[in-house]
């Protein structure tokens, strides 16, 4: 029987947690943060997920078999490394693979190289070649922060002030840090998440989800980290499915070889199905979040299985339940922008509940203690029938300062 760490303490993990869980070969699993809801099921230990030498002393110290790495934080910092220098058998990119994710020039370059569909682009050091460019150029037009900025490093411009501003932010003030960006053509169409799990050249499609990053019904309001999501997607015919495996994840698996950066992991291409084709918005190095969180609840399979047989460089089996999942988060009010913690939540105890930023009070009180808190996921023989589910359960939870979105996947069955 195995003990598994898990890396992480937002919704991901939690559902990571969730299915580890539910392995015969796992008896014992730790998170590191962890989070109220993934300490129902996983014993929560008390370092950051940042702190890799302390992880490690962990990991060695308590004989762990499999560590499971979620955020990009961590991979991009070189956890994975400093694990397997150790001895330790983990899940995740190397450091240089993970800069698919944390250096956006580097991914640019590859998708250029190796004739890999994405939006044209250049990237610039200097504010005056880059005004520029701009200047030629149409709106809108994107720019792009290289290097991870929490999901706040892409600004949509609409017009030369917005440009500006922008490029005054990551270039001038060095908000960001190293002040680098890349400007590309704006794409559009339906986005989509394709996670595989990845072995070198080998690449091994999970099911596909779509995040919805508007705040509020009907793709209104402010960007958010994403305010639910679904699986599978009735949009993307057969075709496409052939085209994003074989003319992008396949190749950018094969790339990174011939790059001498091979990748282990879970890859994640953030996808658009435009008028022109199916183009690449950005690559992750891990589970996206909040996908995760509708696509492993329909796996059959045993994940633990799966991780060990991707680091043993063999195939992993991945059975799906044939069901659509949908999800949806309760956000503090006021998120993305400013919200206030430390509201009760009551009702909250099923399990298809995973917790994004919960914590316990001093009171022994399960609290908000973030911008997104909670995500609610049902199962359906249709779309219809898990967003009707999800926004059942949804209702049971009583909390007196949440807000949701009523119309995750709506545009999918809804004509
Ligand atoms: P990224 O962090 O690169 O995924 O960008 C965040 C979001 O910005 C994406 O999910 C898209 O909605 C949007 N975006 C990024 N690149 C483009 C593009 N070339 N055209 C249109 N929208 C984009
Ligand atoms: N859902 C977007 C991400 O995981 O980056």
């Amino acid at each position: 029987m195995a003990k598994v760490l898990v890396v992480g303490g937002g919704g991901r993990c939690h559902a990571i947690v969730h299915a580890l869980s539910k392995s015969k070969y796992v008896d014992e699993i730790y998170a590191l943060p962890g989070n109220a809801g993934i300490a129902k099921l996983a014993m929560c230990v008390n370092i950051k997920d940042t702190e890799v030498d302390k992880i490690v002393e962990f990991a060695k110290s308590e004989n762990i078999d499999l560590v499971v790495v979620g955020p990009e934080a961590s991979l991009a910092i070189g956890i994975i490394d400093k694990l397997e220098e150790a001895g330790i058998r983990a899940f995740g990119p190397k450091q240089n693979a993970a800069r698919i994710e944390s250096s956006k020039e580097f991914a640019k370059d590859l998708m250029m190289k190796y004739n890999i569909p994405t939006a044209s682009f250049k990237s610039f050091t200097n504010y005056d070649d880059a005004i520029n460019y701009v200047k030629e150029n149409s709106f809108p037009t994107v720019i792009k922060y290289d290097g991870l900025a929490a999901g706040k490093g892409v600004v949509i411009a609409n017009n030369f002030d917005e440009a500006n501003m922008a490029l005054k932010d990551m270039l001038l003030d060095d908000k960001f840090g190293h002040g680098k960006v890349v400007i590309e053509d704006y794409l559009e169409g339906p986005e989509f998440s394709f996670m595989c799990f990845v072995d070198r050249e080998n690449v091994y499609p999970l099911e596909m989800a779509q995040d919805h990053k508007r705040a509020y019904d009907n793709d209104l309001g402010p960007n958010t980290g994403g305010m639910g999501a679904y699986s599978p997607l009735p949009f993307i015919t057969k075709e496409d499915y052939e085209y994003a495996l074989n003319k992008i994840m396949i190749p950018t698996a094969k790339a990174m070889v011939k790059e001498g950066v091979p990748f282990k992991g879970v890859l994640y291409g953030g996808l658009m199905k435009t008028k022109g084709g199916i183009k690449v918005i950005e690559f992750n190095c891990r589970f996206g979040d909040p996908e995760t969180e509708v696509v492993l609840p329909r796996l059959k399979s045993d994940i633990y299985l799966a991780f060990n047989a991707i680091i043993d460089g063999k195939e992993p089996v991945l059975e799906w339940e044939d069901c659509y999942t949908i999800g949806i988060v309760l956000a503090s009010k006021g998120y993305p922008g400013d919200y206030k913690k430390g509201f009760v939540i009551l009702n909250a105890d099923s399990d298809d509940i995973y917790h994004m930023g919960t914590k316990i009070d001093d009171n022994g009180n399960l609290v908000t203690n973030g911008g997104r808190v909670l995500f609610a996921v049902a199962k359906g023989k249709t779309l219809e029938e898990a967003n009707k589910k999800a926004n059942m359960l949804v209702d049971e939870i009583k909390c007196d300062n949440l807000f949701h979105r009523t119309d995750i996947g709506a545009k999918a069955y809804r004509k």
